[in-house]
């Protein structure tokens, strides 16, 4: 794997030597795991040149602690890569990134404050900021993005076609532990407690689909709370049956394509999921 930390190397190589080639995209904040590499899987069968990004975005966070702690596990991430067989690796500084204070704003008409957004004020602007600027520095023919976050893929694609950004985003599935729980960079956080108790969320998330499917979303919703009520580890943030598309609330499963969404504190750790209906 070729490993670039500068935009003007990155992109000289990009537009020289990948002339004519497509390229792939695989953003990421570090920490890979399996998940991660099921989208370096996907863009090497697709692209030609496969570029990843390790930047972990302070201006998604909104809570410092998290930022802090988040995992960073440099030199395993370069092995995974070069064993995946990704060509690039992009590891830019934050001054690289952000050279001066200035920031576009972005609109999103309201999905970047519901769900995620609601718990996590700022994070979506961050993110379609970091976005942004990758998308320009990279150039991709297409992205690819986990699954396990709906909302950021949703907001991606608005991001895309606001700023007509000719690139295709690919939604990958989510990769899941043996016991369902939804791989996560943050799952590395939790201790062994914690983590054995996360194996509720996904066993939760499912039943609940099908208790929406029989007796409606309400019903659902009551399940969640039921399930996660007076928990010693556990803590329900929000679980939410909304449009697949456009993430809009829906009052009942009439056909349209629904997706269930949670998060759940693990302790002091945020963990999300989703399962469409
Ligand atoms: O999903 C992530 O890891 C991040 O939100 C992303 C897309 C790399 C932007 O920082």
């Amino acid at each position: 794997v070729l490993r670039f930390t500068k935009i003007a190397e990155i992109q000289h190589f990009l537009r020289d030597t990948g002339t004519g080639q497509t390229i792939g995209f695989v953003p990421t904040m570090g920490a890979l795991h399996a998940g991660h590499m099921s989208l370096i899987a996907m863009s090497r069968a697709d692209c030609d040149l496969t570029v990843c990004s390790i930047f972990v975005n302070p201006k998604q966070f909104n809570d410092k602690n998290d930022l802090n702690r988040y995992p960073r596990t440099p030199e395993a991430d370069a092995k995974m890569l070069e064993k995946a067989g990704c060509d690039i690796l992009f590891t830019p500084s934050e001054g690289e990134i952000y050279p001066d204070s200035s920031e576009t704003t972005f609109y999103f008409h309201g999905v970047d404050s519901i769900l995620e957004g609601a718990s996590r004020p700022g994070h979506f602007s961050g993110v379609a900021l970091v976005v942004a600027r990758l998308f320009e520095i990279v150039r991709p023919d297409k992205a690819y993005f986990g699954s396990k976050d709906y909302q950021q893929v949703v907001i991606v694609r608005m991001l895309v076609k606001q700023l007509s950004i000719p690139v295709d985003i690919i939604a990958a599935p989510i990769i899941r532990e043996k016991d369902g729980l939804a791989m996560s960079s943050r799952n590395a956080l939790l201790s062994r407690d914690e983590r054995d108790a996360a194996a509720l969320i996904p066993a939760v998330i499912q039943k609940a689909r099908e208790r929406a499917r029989t007796s409606g979303i309400a019903a659902a919703r009551k399940l969640v709370e039921q399930a996660f009520k007076g928990h010693p580890i556990l803590r329900l943030d929000y679980y939410e049956v909304r449009d697949a598309e456009t993430l809009a609330p829906l009052s009942s499963l009439d056909g349209k394509p629904a997706v269930s969404l949670l998060a759940v504190y693990c302790g002091k750790i945020r963990l999300i999921d989703n399962l469409s209906l």
